[in-house]
């Protein structure tokens, strides 16, 4: 797992009780226990007999930094309450408690409010409406899918239960399937997006990100240098705010958001299929890809040799359709989706944001500098509509683009609010 910190320490101030039933998935959690800290949030770790006899108590401790509790009949202190009563005592100030793994059998536990261990006790004692149970389910793929666990999953779901994954692949037994427990980070991203604000819930979104390709033959190609990572947050940070997000990418090599559904794509052409004839699906279209404005007229289907001529050759180019462009169109027709240009600029980025508000006729335009934003983890932005224009300062790409989908949901909640047409 890489070092670097999670922008803005995601989960500072949160406390997070982490439940640890018995799988081998518990190696896991060791890492996900440090990967928590790292990212800002207290963490109190309560493990099963089982899970002890895949993992100690003291590693446990040692990475979460405070003792570990297993049994109900401990009667330490937490947090200086006078009663002793770790079941319930350890989930009052926390703000939500985590099972990683949670097994089959402590599925079936919760799902019948069972408590003969602290872990299951505490479930059961902790206050629903302020401490969230998350679990994250680990098991052979045959349990997974037994009809009993399935009921069960189902029924827990129902009873407000919140569950990450499992992931599809190979499994501790040798078998192949669904049932893996997600990976730390994996989990770190769901969890964070878990306590983000929701304003984009029952939204959609579609974002294209990265540069396109646009082949000359079979081993050459015009591109540009855009990475990808600023459409990858805005995708990212669109899903957190509870939206259903697809998001088109060029050819880039980057992790795909959680919840997020990725169609990628190489060409201009290709893009303008994956987008445009869908895009009166959704409420919200970000165009953050850096599509090239032009392709070779013809491609070559073999390699282009040298010839020893010294001549080189001249390639005929052809205009790309304009994408956004082709969105912004329709939904002046149709009302939606509300769309979004980028504008990434080498110089006077406010005079050229502005200039293509009116040549995309697109609510929104957001400027940045491309030289000093391609391919770095940090930007800053301008957000320039008909009325004015707002800077976004220097900060990392996710920080930036929460700011971006909070602006843009605001937008979409006046233009949708009732007092707003009576406004009008
Ligand atoms: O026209 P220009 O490339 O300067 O505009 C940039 C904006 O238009 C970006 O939002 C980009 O994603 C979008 N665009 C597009 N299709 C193109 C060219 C640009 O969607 N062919």
């Amino acid at each position: 797992m890489s070092d670097t910190p999670h922008p803005d320490g995601d989960l500072s101030g949160k406390h997070i009780v982490l439940g640890l039933s018995g799988g081998i998935a518990c190696y896991k959690t060791a890492e996900l226990a440090r990967a928590l800290v790292k990212a800002g949030a207290t963490v109190q770790v309560v493990m099963t007999e089982a899970a002890e006899q895949f993992i100690t108590a003291v590693t446990m401790q040692a990475l979460s930094g405070r003792p570990v509790f297993t049994s109900a009949w401990d009667d330490r202190a937490v947090d200086g309450a006078a009663n002793n009563m770790a079941h319930i005592n350890l989930t009052r100030q926390a703000d939500a408690v985590l099972v990683a793994p949670a097994s089959a059998d402590f599925m079936a536990k919760l799902l019948h409010g069972r408590a003969d261990d602290l872990l299951s006790l505490l479930c059961l004692a902790r206050r629903v409406e302020s401490c969230p149970l998350l679990i994250a389910p680990a098991m052979n793929r045959e349990m997974w899918a037994h009809p009993a666990t399935q009921r069960n999953v189902a029924q827990l779901r129902a009873d407000g239960t919140h569950i990450f994954g499992p992931a599809s692949g190979e499994q501790a037994c040798g078998e192949v399937g669904d049932g893996r427990m997600l990976e730390p980070e994996e989990l770190i991203e769901e969890l964070i997006g878990f306590f983000r604000p929701k304003p984009l819930a029952g939204k959609r979104v579609l974002v294209t990100a990265g540069p396109t390709f646009e082949p000359i033959d079979p081993v050459r190609g015009i591109t540009n240098l855009s990475s990808g990572k600023m459409g990858f947050a805005i995708a990212r940070a669109a899903s957190e705010a509870g939206a259903e997000v697809t998001l088109v990418a060029g050819p880039v090599h980057l992790a795909t958001p959680r919840g997020v559904r990725r169609i990628d794509v190489r060409t201009a052409l290709q893009m303008f299929d994956a987008v445009v004839p869908g895009a009166g699906h959704h409420d919200v279209f970000v165009a953050t890809a850096a599509v090239a404005d032009w392709r070779p007229a013809s491609l070559s289907e073999q390699k282009i040799k040298k010839n020893g001529s010294k001549i080189a050759p001249i390639f005929e180019l052809t205009e790309n359709p304009d994408i956004l462009a082709a969105v912004a169109k329709q939904a002046l027709v149709a009302g939606r989706p509300f769309c979004v240009g980028f504008a990434a600029e080498s110089h006077d980025l406010l005079k050229h944001s502005r200039e293509k508000l009116e040549r995309k006729q697109v609510p929104l335009i957001v400027g940045n500098l491309g030289p000093a934003t391609f391919g770095r983890d940090d930007n800053a932005l301008v957000l320039v509509d008909a009325q004015g224009h707002r800077e976004l300062p220097q900060a990392d790409k996710l920080t930036l683009a929460r700011w971006l989908v909070g602006d843009i949901a605001m937008r979409l909640a006046d233009r949708d609010s009732p007092t707003q047409e009576k406004k009008q």
